[in-house]
């Protein structure tokens, strides 16, 4: 007997507004500028740290908020990065970003509440606002791809969170000390908690600097932290990060996780406490290699006369505006047939409409492959943009 089966209200909404892909593997002989992930293995050290901790016996349920001793070496970090000082009870080690900012948001956002999103965005955000019955609210950005703080201002009335990611994917705009002050002016005297999802904080390019929303003093007391390993270490496999906040919140947080996952596996908190100890060239040599992969995808991009590049100050995203009169998807699915496997930009918000989004976490071959058949692709479908948008 078959049984009939109809998903949850939940699974029903995200099915219905998600503009995620499922991503599979590039078929055979295509070039993949479409992963979001390093294309490093994982530093040795770390690697041998979870090895030394499997042999050892950490193969036990660990501690369901993470590691006591892992907890303690990352509110030292945050201390030392911010406007205030954390305790090991505010910060909860979860599977990667993608767990600490699904227990944040079940957490904190239930139906009807209206959670702010600036656009383009990373597409989980809206998924998860939507799994948990709240509203999302996207705002477009203003034509730079930074934040038009008119339109935020508007949209946060009465919204009970905002929540983006500095440096920003798919832009690979870095938000600015000043436009993390006004939002801390526009929220003032609101209950509105600040989500702020800093995977790439270390992927930033001379002469930008980053500023965390840890360190202003305006979004002290609002502010989730959210963090992940997988970028910075080169670590999207292990499924390792947290997320750091006022009690009540982490506390909540930790109830949804706990919930869902129980605790996070004991030898990859084990190699996360490695990464953080261990010399941080290796993330800086990682660092300088994607500026030169940004550097020459962008010299190869300049000479495409159909497209244009926002500037990439951090990430290893570049946001390609194309000039032709054809959906962001349909291009997408046109460049695969090419043999080139790009995101769509609809995918993070109805400003990303006209562009695509490619990785430069590649190795500079397919970077030049990648680059070829975008100039043929374009010149066959497009005529030459008159004018650049930065
Ligand atoms: C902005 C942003 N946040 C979070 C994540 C998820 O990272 P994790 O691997 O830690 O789940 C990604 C992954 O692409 C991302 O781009």
């Amino acid at each position: 007997m078959t049984i009939s089966f109809t998903p949850s209200a939940a699974v029903d909404r995200v099915a219905r507004t998600s503009k995620r892909p499922a991503m599979g593997p590039a078929p055979a002989g295509a070039v993949s500028l479409a992963m979001g992930e390093p294309d490093f293995d994982t530093p040795a050290p770390i690697v041998h740290a979870a090895e030394t901790a499997l042999r050892a016996g950490e193969t036990h349920y660990a501690d369901q908020n993470g590691l006591p001793r892992l907890r303690e070496a990352l509110a030292a970090k945050l201390s030392a990065q911010g406007v205030r000082d954390f305790g090991a009870s505010e910060v909860l080690v979860s599977h990667g970003a993608t767990a600490g900012l699904a227990a944040v948001i079940t957490a904190a956002v239930g139906p009807g509440d209206r959670v702010v999103i600036p656009e383009p965005c990373y597409s989980l955000y809206a998924d998860l606002v939507q799994l948990a019955g709240g509203e999302p609210v996207l705002v477009p950005p203003a034509s730079d791809m930074h934040w038009d703080l008119d339109k935020l201002r508007h949209a946060l009335v009465g919204a009970k969170m905002i929540v983006f990611s500095n440096p920003c994917n798919p832009t690979g705009i870095v938000h600015t000390q000043n436009e993390l002050i006004a939002l801390g002016e526009i929220l003032k005297d609101t209950d509105t908690l600040v989500l702020s999802d800093e995977a790439y904080d270390v992927i930033v390019y001379e002469p930008t600097t980053f500023v965390s929303a840890l360190a202003i003093e305006s979004l002290r007391d609002r502010t989730i932290y959210c963090q992940t390993l997988s970028k910075t270490y080169a670590m999207t496999g292990w499924r390792i990060g947290y997320v750091a906040g006022p009690t009540d919140v982490i506390a909540a947080a930790s109830r949804v996780h706990r919930t869902f996952n129980g605790s996070v596996n004991s030898s990859v908190q084990v190699a996360a406490c490695a990464a953080l100890e261990t010399d941080q060239r290796i993330v800086d040599d990682m660092v300088a290699s994607y500026r030169d992969r940004r550097d020459l995808l962008l010299d190869r991009l300049a000479a495409i006369p159909q497209v244009t590049s926002y500037d990439v100050d951090g990430t290893f995203y570049s946001f390609v505006r194309y000039n032709a009169d054809r959906p962001s998807e349909h291009v997408t699915a046109e460049l695969r047939e090419a043999g080139l496997i790009v995101r769509a930009g609809a995918e993070y918000g109805p400003s990303g409409e006209g562009h695509i989004r490619l990785s430069f976490a590649a190795d500079s071959t397919s970077i030049g492959r990648a680059a070829d058949i975008l100039q043929q692709y374009f010149a066959s479908v497009a005529p030459a943009l008159e004018s650049s948008p930065v």
